[in-house]
């Protein structure tokens, strides 16, 4: 399989739909088929959902916002309340997810109290909200826990280590909408074929390059950066051809995106704390810990720049933190100079 490129398979992987490739146990989980499979559907199914109004955003009056702030204080847009809500519904259909927290409400929200009911679900409806309106890529991003109890999910349910995750992954806007997942083992890409309905697999088992030239941050925030960044920015920058330098810069301001870049291309995100957000400014449950699931997993490293992200125990919903993630080389010039 691994002599295949993205997009040329073997014959029998061609047509493989992600339903197959989950029901069939190919994620690497055969024990969890039922439910688990079941529940990753449901998400599946809102992807295409929200896939449609996005192909459509500029024609169906969902530009814009709504006039209101979600729980960190962001404009909330249309578009992401939409999507909320159909993860929302989604999720609650088939009685295998006891509750969501997401970026866009205060609190978890119960879905169902069935005994069928043993996930969770954390996630990021609409990730780079503020590219929608200009036709930039968007995304979503999810996380799945188990519910290790009886009775109803409780707020503390959902403040567990990255580590914990079930499965994790993102659907990408793009110029194709793609959906990517891991259950902790290998990481699966599955693009979106809007003629039949459905993500074939499309990037089997991705890899990440050890290094690559590239860096990935909001260079505008340069003068509130430590002094450990600001030295790493200067160096990524200077010419130095022996090291690849000076590395390009890319950055879109979408998470989805710009991570989604790193994974398949290599290079350094980092979006470090600084002095207008000391604690970073992505959030733990919602952005940096699926992430750092995905990453792990496919030969990556996801950092705050003094710990492994996957095993912060949260001590709140929406939590931030600082996120340095992408190939194993890059990440450790990043913290030569941030620590240094
Ligand atoms: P969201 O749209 O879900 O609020 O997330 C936006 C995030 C993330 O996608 C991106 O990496 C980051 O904000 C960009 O922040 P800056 O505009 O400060 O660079
Ligand atoms: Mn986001
Ligand atoms: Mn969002």
């Amino acid at each position: 399989m691994e002599d295949y490129e993205p997009g040329e398979h073997e014959p029998s992987r061609i047509g493989l739909t992600l339903e197959t490739y989950i029901l069939e146990g190919m994620l690497g989980r055969p024990e969890a088929r039922g439910y688990f499979t079941s529940l990753l559907n449901q998400i599946a199914l809102a992807a295409k959902l929200v896939t449609a109004r996005v192909r459509r955003a500029g024609l169906a009056n969902v530009l814009g916002t709504t006039g209101e702030q979600n729980a960190t204080g962001d404009v909330v847009q249309k578009l992401d309340e939409e999507a909320n809500e159909t993860l929302m519904r989604a999720l609650g259909r088939r009685h295998h997810c006891a509750a969501a927290a997401s970026e866009e409400e205060e609190d978890i929200r119960i879905l169902s109290t069935a005994d069928s009911a043993n996930y969770l679900v954390v996630f990021d409806p609409l990730d780079g909200s503020s590219n929608i309106d200009v036709n930039i890529s968007i995304g979503t991003i999810f996380g799945v826990y188990r519910k290790d109890h009886d009775g109803p999910a409780t707020m503390e349910d959902f403040l567990k280590p990255g580590r914990e995750l079930q499965a994790a992954g993102y659907v990408i806007y793009g110029s194709s909408t793609q959906f990517v997942i891991t259950t902790g083992k290998a990481v699966h890409g599955f693009t979106y074929d809007p003629s039949v309905g459905e993500f074939l697999l499309s990037h089997e088992n991705i890899r990440i390059p050890d290094h690559h030239p590239t860096y990935s941050i909001n260079e505008g925030n340069a003068a509130r950066w430590t002094d450990g960044v600001k030295r790493w920015g200067e160096w990524v920058k200077a010419e130095d051809p022996s090291t690849r330098r000076p590395y390009s810069m890319r950055y879109v301001g979408t998470l989805v995106a710009d991570a989604h870049r790193t994974l398949l291309r290599g290079g350094v995100f980092a979006y470090p704390a600084d002095t207008k957000s000391p604690e970073g400014k992505l959030r733990l449950l919602y952005e940096a810990n699926p992430f750092a699931f995905v990453l792990e997993a496919a030969g990556g490293v996801a950092t705050t720049g003094t710990e492994r992200v996957l095993d912060i125990q949260p001590t709140a919903l929406h939590q931030k933190v600082p996120l340095i993630l992408g190939s194993r080389r890059n990440v450790e010039e990043f913290l030569r100079f941030a620590n240094g």
